[in-house]
């Protein structure tokens, strides 16, 4: 481990690059790393970061956001195969009959999707500032892809717009039940419980915070409370424990584990690094119409 992480450095040196994260991704894969966060902190540092590549440890619809805002730089994905299956819940077809159907319509896509999908899309959001990004649309009608859940918590927040929903999940937050957090509130009575906005509104409606997973570890690090039940991926355990040792995590059970986040590992990065594999390629004309959605969520996301 120490070997890899020493190579890592050289290769970061040499090639001019830079590992950005997401929290999901194993630990020795987030200790390497010169960026971590959530999806809006990696697609927002992808804009400023100064180097000719950027190592994206992450599933490959972060990789192709990191292209879309970065054209010129290598980016490169340790594992190619990793892949987020709720990244192609929704069509291009689909989204053409919408707006056939609702010429007002705003077609609203969650970062977690591929760049056909954003392309096709008026805005792009992530879950730390849908609410903020819908909320600011002066449509009435929103077509939310591709998650059913992210779209079902931001509409109960915004009476005032008629959403049109798409029927995606995240296959690791949707199978989170209302049951699994009652038996771990029976189990940490004194425990906050923090959800991810991709579960199911039983879920979500159970929860103390709903937030996106640097929401999830801000909230903590504000909060006196001493136990949290953390109703996410796993891997934000890491970050959680590093800021915030004093306090208790629990999980909702064995199963918040993302696979395909879980196929980065050091080993591939040295790989992807010496030779320069696995790029992220993106015909000029597809960079080109998902970046203007992309543009659009960082101008919106920090405005006030
Ligand atoms: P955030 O990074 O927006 O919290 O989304 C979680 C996720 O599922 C990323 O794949
Ligand atoms: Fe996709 Fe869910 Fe994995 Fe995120 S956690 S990459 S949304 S499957």
């Amino acid at each position: 481990m120490k070997d890899h992480v020493f190579r890592i450095e050289q290769l970061k040196k040499e090639k001019n690059a830079v590992i950005m994260a997401h929290y999901y991704v194993a630990d020795e894969v987030q200790a390497v790393a010169d960026y971590i966060g959530d999806s809006y902190y990696l697609s927002e540092a992808a804009v400023n970061v100064h180097a000719d590549t950027i190592v994206l440890c992450g599933v490959s619809f972060m990789g192709e956001s990191a292209k879309i805002l970065n054209p010129e730089k290598t980016v490169l994905l340790p594992d190619a195969s990793a892949d987020c299956p709720m990244a192609h819940m929704a069509s291009v077809e689909r989204i053409a009959e919408i707006r056939a159907q609702y010429p007002d319509v705003a077609v609203v896509c969650y970062v977690n999707s591929t760049a056909k999908l954003k392309a096709a899309s008026d805005v792009c959001v992530t879950s730390a500032n849908a609410l903020k990004i819908v909320k600011a649309l002066p449509n009435k009608y929103i077509y939310f892809i591709p998650d059913q859940n992210l779209a079902r918590y931001i509409a109960g927040k915004l009476p005032d717009k008629h959403f049109i929903f798409n029927d995606g999940f995240c296959h690791v937050h949707n199978q989170i039940t209302a049951a699994e957090i009652k038996a771990a509130k029976d189990a940490h009575p004194f425990a906050r419980v923090l959800v991810h906005p991709e579960c199911r509104p039983e879920v979500t409606s159970m929860a103390d915070y709903v937030g996106s997973t640097s929401g999830i570890i801000s909230h903590v690090e504000k909060c006196d409370a001493s136990e949290f039940i953390i109703v996410t991926e796993t891997g934000v355990f890491c970050e959680l424990r590093k800021r915030c040792p004093d306090r208790k995590f629990y999980a909702v059970d064995g199963s918040q584990i993302c696979p395909n986040m879980k196929k980065i590992t050091l080993d591939k990065i040295i790989d992807v690094l010496e030779h320069q594999t696995a790029s992220v390629e993106l015909e000029q004309s597809l960079l080109a119409s998902a970046l203007s959605p992309m543009e659009r969520m960082l101008q919106l996301s920090g405005t006030d």
